[in-house]
């Protein structure tokens, strides 16, 4: 009897991409074929990461198509028209999270910003968390002064390792000082190298990394809970450390809390979800929206979540590019000695006049995007997609590989070419093409667009002020393939960082 019903469906969903391709009336995006219960899961078998092979299969089905996950229809848009109209045109249509098994562990099912569906709850929540960050984070001088603190602090590590002729892995040097900037910005503290509640932050963080990067099955198929899985096993283990030291951060800050000083984003949030409380008259009370203390904690989770991996793994692509096109590096040094000099270090303020580093981040953030895949987005509504009809509950993927290596948007789309993002003069800057969202648009833009490149902006101006980065004698160049995760990382691999001329004696003390 089964075999009886399942067969044809089967058969059918084998014969190709057109099911539901009809001449008249709406039409639905072309499928990959699909098969009872598992959808298209054989036709994604690849030894590509998802965003290669989702560009490849363009050729044989169109920029934009569909799959099936398990019993969920999945769109996946690959080119930059269609997806601005699903994150501005119809930015509110789409702005749905799923949910899922891993990200409902990780933030209470969805009482996050980036996970959140959408909601007047989240809209409230999203609101607030923005204004903090614009206070603590974007443009502002004391943020500058905590990432400043932090670029030196990693320059006195390069100094002393190359005083002693050591060449570093420096990913776990970034990380800790962007986990820092991030620790200083939400808890207004930053920890020494060494501290055992810093090493335990960085050993959970990676712990959620390692097991939320896993293409997890048990998102596709839920009721696979019910068998032992050891990846959720660490997450809820590394998930239950950090809650444990949110709660104690919230708890001190609830202790001390005053009207009237605002040491970091989780005062500013605090002071947010007093005032709604508080404000019987406002048409949105914290009851009303349901700002609980959840929400405050899995915010505070958020940012580190959603600020620490990403900023970190452009950092590396950019060295990891930087020790591949060494006169790239020199120009970029020329730049900041003929516009800093060496009396001083680069100031948020030097940003206009450092054109070539700018062009250079955006460079980086086109070639290697971390977030290619970006966060699923859901249709809430029945809607379109240019002449595609969408059904309400779809899941779309923007895929943002296909958008910045576009043959008709980029010349020669995988060469590193920091040139394309400057005028013909050479001077100013220029976007090229509207292939280009690093950080999305729209409804579920990046909260930490600013932050972020204030960070990239002053670490690699710092560093490289400083010092050349090479990889040591003998060792090859490092990969420039990713490796997709939670974000697309690049290889490890170990770097020399020389002082350059007149560097040398500016050896200052590390934390
Ligand atoms: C270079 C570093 C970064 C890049 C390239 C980046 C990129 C992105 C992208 C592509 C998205 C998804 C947009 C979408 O789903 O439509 C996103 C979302 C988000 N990012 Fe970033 N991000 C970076 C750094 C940061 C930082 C430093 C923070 C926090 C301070 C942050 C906080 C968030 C949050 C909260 C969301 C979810 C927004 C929402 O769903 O409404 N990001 N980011």
């Amino acid at each position: 009897y089964f075999v009886a019903l399942i067969l044809p469906t089967i058969f059918a969903s084998l014969q190709g991409t057109s099911i539901r391709m009809s001449t008249h009336g709406p039409r639905e995006p072309p499928c990959l074929p699909a098969l009872p219960l598992i959808g298209s899961l054989l036709s994604l078998q690849s030894p590509h990461p998802p965003h290669v092979l989702f560009k490849e299969l363009q050729l044989k089905y169109g920029q934009t198509y569909s799959l099936k996950l398990g019993c969920h229809n999945v769109v996946i848009v690959n080119q930059h028209v269609h997806a601005k109209e699903v994150l501005l045109k119809k930015g509110k249509t789409f702005a749905g999270r799923p949910r899922t098994v891993t990200t409902d562990i990780l933030t209470r099912a969805g009482k996050d910003i980036a996970f959140g569906d959408y909601s007047a709850t989240w809209r409230f929540h999203r609101k607030i968390v923005h204004g903090a960050l614009c206070m603590f984070g974007e443009g502002s001088a004391s943020i500058e002064k905590i990432v400043c603190a932090e670029a030196q602090s990693l320059c006195s590590v390069l100094s002393e390792a190359a005083a002693v002729g050591l060449a570093l892995d420096l990913s776990p040097e970034l990380t800790r000082a962007v986990t820092n900037v991030i620790c200083s910005l939400c808890f207004n503290s930053s920890y020494c190298r060494g501290d055992p509640e810093f090493e335990a932050m960085l050993r959970y963080s990676q712990g959620i990394v390692d097991t939320v990067a896993k293409d997890s099955l048990v998102d596709i198929f839920p009721w696979l809970q019910i068998f032992p899985n050891a990846d959720l096993r660490l997450l809820k283990q590394c998930v239950s450390i950090r809650d444990k030291l949110l709660q104690k951060k919230y708890d001190e800050h609830k202790a001390d809390y005053s009207d009237h000083v605002q040491r970091d984003l989780l005062d500013a949030l605090l002071r947010a979800k007093r005032s709604a409380e508080n404000n019987n008259t406002a048409e949105i009370s914290a009851e009303s929206v349901g700002l609980s203390d959840d929400h405050l904690l899995m915010t505070v989770g958020d940012i580190f979540g959603a600020g620490v991996e990403t900023t970190t793994t452009v950092l590396k692509w950019a060295i990891t590019y930087l020790i591949h096109y060494p006169q790239v590096q020199r120009r970029i040094q020329d730049e900041l000695d003929s516009k800093v000099g060496e009396d001083r270090s680069p100031k948020l303020s030097d940003r206009g006049t450092l054109p070539y580093l700018e062009a250079t981040i955006r460079e980086v953030l086109r070639i290697r995007p971390v977030a290619p895949l970006f966060i699923p987005h859901v249709a809430l509504n029945d809607t379109s997609i240019g002449d595609f009809t969408v059904r309400k509950g779809t899941r779309v993927i923007i895929n943002l590989w296909s958008l910045h290596h576009d043959e008709k948007e980029w010349e020669n789309p995988e060469l590193f070419d920091p040139g394309r993002f400057l005028e013909s003069g050479g001077t100013g800057l220029i976007i090229p093409s509207s292939s280009y969202l690093p950080f999305g648009a729209g409804v579920r833009v990046c909260l930490g667009e600013a932050l972020a490149k204030m960070e990239l902006f002053l670490f690699l101006s710092w560093i490289l002020q400083r010092f050349t980065l090479s990889v040591p004698p003998g060792h090859a160049l490092p990969s420039l393939e990713g490796k997709f995760g939670v974000v697309l990382q690049p290889a490890k691999y170990k770097v020399n960082a020389t002082p350059r001329p007149g560097w040398e004696k500016h050896k200052c003390q590390a934390c």
